[in-house]
């Protein structure tokens, strides 16, 4: 069968980095509130010539170089973002033309910070549909101009940056040891849609609107949601925590990080934490911690990496991939 194996990896960070102490005097609030309830120290902010669209073509750059890869040998790009840098056309398309590409096809998923898992469980379909063979899967957000920061609730919580990989198609023998995408499970809910929402949008205020969070209603519901895809994704690859490498779950708080897997019973020396370093990135905070766990040796080629997100909507899911 064909499987959907990882050839490349690359990130990208805006030049500026906000530590904590910065929003002293801004909101009140403090390094060691914002530390210990979330884990966050600091998060890189975007200048105004930087974009998700540039960002996103870095890391893509980034992924192509890593993979020994060019902009020509890309079928379809997915890029996972809320903040795109237009209503419309797509920022991938936009990507895509910043790559040079006058070929292939490319278009925008919007699941919030489950953006990653969702565009890295459909490009999987479309390698495994025979509709692509190589596919740039980025995740590039830039939270940091949809922010009211004047609300110490939300505003020190989020940063802006970008992550790519290059999926490639394949030949598996459809078994656990295959290399690839082996397991995926995503969920929605609307009814939780007042807890993690921009307030204005082209279709209602005419606005891009500022984020607001009830951020103790989504912390609430956030380990069940996560734990569940995750059991789910284990028993569709007859799979338990103990064979999982490395856990990379999606970097909003190291609180529900850690709380989640002591659930799952995965040990805290396989989870890759960059929330402190990055803050949320929404959805390119999965292929950030992914890719610093890659650069510096961690993760390496046969390892079970088990991927998690969950955010606005609510959206959830999780992905399995032999690396
Ligand atoms: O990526 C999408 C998913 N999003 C998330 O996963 C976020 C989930 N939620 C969280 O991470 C946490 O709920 C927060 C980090 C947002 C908040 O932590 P918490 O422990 O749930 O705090 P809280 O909201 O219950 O607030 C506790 C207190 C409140 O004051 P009172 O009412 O107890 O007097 C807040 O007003 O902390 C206050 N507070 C702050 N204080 C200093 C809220 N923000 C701040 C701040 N600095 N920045």
């Amino acid at each position: 069968m064909i499987r959907s194996v990882v050839r490349g990896i690359g990130a990208s960070l805006p030049r500026r980095i906000m530590k904590n102490a910065d929003f002293e005097g801004m909101v009140e609030t403090s390094d060691e509130w914002i530390a210990q309830r979330t884990g966050i120290r600091q998060r890189h902010i975007a200048a105004d010539d930087e974009t998700t669209a540039s960002l996103g073509e870095a890391a893509a750059r980034a992924a192509l170089a890593n993979a020994g890869l060019t902009p020509a040998d890309i079928d379809l790009i997915v890029l996972a973002t809320s903040t795109p840098n237009n209503t419309f056309p797509a920022t991938s398309v936009e990507i895509q033309n910043r790559l040079g590409m006058r070929h292939g096809f490319a278009f925008d998923m919007q699941a919030v910070c489950s953006g990653f898992v969702y565009a890295v469980t459909t490009a999987d379909l479309y390698i495994r549909g025979g509709l692509a063979k190589r596919v740039l899967v980025i995740g590039s957000e830039t939270f940091s101009r949809i922010l009211d920061w004047s609300d110490r609730s939300t505003c020190v919580l989020f940063g802006d940056g970008a992550g790519a990989i290059v999926l490639e198609a394949a030949e598996g023998a459809g078994s656990i040891t295959d290399r690839g995408v082996i397991a995926a499970s995503l969920r929605s809910d609307g009814e939780h849609k007042d807890k993690l929402f921009v307030d204005g949008g082209p279709s209602t205020t005419g606005t891009i609107g500022h984020l607001r969070m009830e951020g103790r209603e989504v912390f609430k519901h956030a380990v069940g949601m996560i734990t569940d895809v995750i059991e789910a994704v284990f028993s569709q690859a007859g799979v338990t925590a103990q064979d999982i490498d490395w856990f990379v779950p999606h970097q909003a708080n190291k609180r529900i990080i850690d709380a989640s897997a002591k659930k799952l019973g995965i040990a805290d020396e396989k989870v890759v934490v960059t929330v402190n370093l990055h803050g949320n990135t929404s959805a390119a905070s999965v292929p950030l911690a992914l890719s610093a766990a890659v650069a510096d040796g961690r993760i390496k080629r046969g390892d079970l990496v088990l991927l998690e997100a969950m955010g606005g909507g609510f959206t959830w899911g999780a992905v399995l991939v032999r690396w």
